[in-house]
């Protein structure tokens, strides 16, 4: 008699893995998983700091001259919370508004993006000299 119960708790355990992972997809972290920094910066920075890190149109900051202030891991601590971080930086701007990264992009999408903008500063550094 306990068959039909084992059958209607697997169909159950089959639905919510089912529900669970398509609410994964709705959710935006997977969006970032498999997504190089590069694209990610595209979709979340570029419109304010340029494709290059110049800022020519956009409202962010130019990257031009900054790489000497950025390793790879206050890049991150800058990206999960640039408010908090400014109070360590005098060379950022007291006034300028730098959203943080969106909650949904995981920690090793965020390291791919920091890489992504250290290799735009170090870009614009040798195109200076
Ligand atoms: C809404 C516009 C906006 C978006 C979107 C944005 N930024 Fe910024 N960003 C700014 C502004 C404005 C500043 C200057 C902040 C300051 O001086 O305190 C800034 C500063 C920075 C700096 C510091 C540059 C320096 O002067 O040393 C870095 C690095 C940076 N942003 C990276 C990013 C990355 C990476 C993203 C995407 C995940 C991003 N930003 C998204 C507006 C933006």
């Amino acid at each position: 008699m306990s068959r039909p119960k084992q059958q209607r708790g697997a169909v159950i355990a089959a639905l919510s893995l089912w529900v669970g992972l398509s609410a994964a997809g709705c959710d935006g972290a997977s969006a970032y998983a498999d997504r190089s920094g590069e694209e990610i910066y595209t979709r979340l920075c570029a419109h304010c700091h340029g494709d290059s890190g110049r800022a020519l149109q956009g409202r962010g900051g130019t990257y031009l001259g900054k790489r000497k202030y950025w390793t790879r891991e206050s890049l991150l601590e800058y990206l999960d919370d640039p408010q908090a971080y400014k109070r360590k930086a005098p060379h950022l701007s007291k006034s300028k508004y730098m959203p943080p990264i969106n909650r949904n992009v995981p920690e090793a999408a965020r390291l791919r993006v920091a890489d992504h903008v250290l290799g735009l500063m170090d870009t614009l550094e040798a195109a200076r000299r």
